[in-house]
């Protein structure tokens, strides 16, 4: 299955893709060639470049993030918010077909 995922880049400008379940959106980003979503780390929470802030729609789906994460989202580069998540930690599936998530500028 898929899930189509929308990320809104800070000029307005959208970028979607169909992201099969399981790939987690941090490597989605990169492979829809999503600027500003880096991943340095690859996905092992140390890095903080995958930042991304949830539509709020979309929020109580993706849930919070907790420990390790909840830890690393007072590093990243642009200011947190509730909306934060490091997009490395969201994995595509079922529940999240639609989801928006805007790239911080
Ligand atoms: Fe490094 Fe998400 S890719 S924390």
């Amino acid at each position: 299955m898929m899930a189509h995922i929308t990320w809104i880049l800070p000029d307005g400008r959208q970028i979607a893709a169909d992201v099969a379940d399981g790939v987690n959106l941090m490597n989605a980003a990169a492979m829809a060639n999503v600027p500003g979503i880096i991943g340095e780390c690859g996905g092992c929470l140390s890095c903080a470049t995958c930042h991304v802030y949830v539509d709020e729609a979309w929020q109580e789906k993706t849930g919070e993030a907790d420990g390790t994460e909840d830890a690393m989202l007072d590093a990243t580069d642009a200011p947190r918010r509730d909306s934060s998540r490091l997009s490395c930690q969201i994995v595509a599936g079922p529940a999240l077909d639609g989801l928006v998530l805007h790239v911080p500028g």
